[in-house]
């Protein structure tokens, strides 16, 4: 377990703590860009009403709802659809830094990972720029991560440069590397072309 993880029974038992849930729904594709550049997976994240980027999801309340539970209820606000998300989607739960909260109890963040089919995530896209009550206040738009790179470095590394909620930007990139999503190389390359891009 990294350093900041902990595990999910340890996480629950802190009654002071906050607790958020996020998820990244994502599905295979077979559409090409251009109809040549393999788009290989549409993973949806969000633009914030902050300007920043980051997963669906949000605080959850454990005295009064499962995580899961919980996570539902902030999905069907953002994307205007219900979606059962499951124990076993629960990828890893982490201490947020103190500087990235201004209440005085600790943050806990849980993230998930779910996959979908095609049309589903579809569905989720257009749902939650039409009936999500959130659409337009907390949440400015559903993106989709390109994991290509384009002869000109377009892709990945300019859309990392970006500034992410929290973690949310290695929860990404982990989650590229465990779910088998892009080469390592591939993955290695556009995070040094990033850095070098928000500087
Ligand atoms: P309100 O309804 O305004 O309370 O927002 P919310 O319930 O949707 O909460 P939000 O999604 O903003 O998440 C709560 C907190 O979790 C944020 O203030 C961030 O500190 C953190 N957070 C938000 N998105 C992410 C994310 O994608 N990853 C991680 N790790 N943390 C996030
Ligand atoms: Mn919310
Ligand atoms: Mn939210
Ligand atoms: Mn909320
Ligand atoms: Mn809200």
């Amino acid at each position: 377990m990294a350093s900041g993880q902990l595990s999910r029974a340890g996480a629950l038992a802190c009654t002071g703590c906050r607790h958020a849930c996020h998820v990244m729904l994502y599905c295979d594709t077979k559409t090409q860009l251009f109809g040549r550049i393999p788009i290989r997976h549409i993973i949806l994240m969000q633009m914030r009403f902050d300007g920043l980027l980051g997963f669906p999801g949000g605080y959850v309340t454990p005295s009064e709802e499962t995580l899961e539970a919980g996570l539902s209820r902030e999905l069907l606000e953002e994307l205007g659809v219900a979606l059962p998300i499951l124990a076993e989607d629960h990828v890893d739960c982490c201490q947020a830094p103190a500087s990235s909260h201004s209440s005085t109890s600790r943050l806990i963040t849980h993230f998930y990972v779910k996959k979908m089919e095609e049309e589903q995530i579809k569905e989720v896209e257009k749902e939650a720029a039409s009936t999500a009550t959130d659409h337009g206040q907390e949440v400015l738009g559903m993106v989709r991560v390109p994991l290509y790179t384009t002869k000109n470095g377009g892709g990945l590394a300019p859309f990392l440069s970006h500034s992410f909620i929290g973690n949310a930007r290695s929860q990404l990139v982990d989650s590229l590397l465990r779910l088998d999503m892009i080469a390592p190389e591939e993955l290695h390359k556009a995070l040094g072309h990033s850095l070098k891009l928000s500087t």
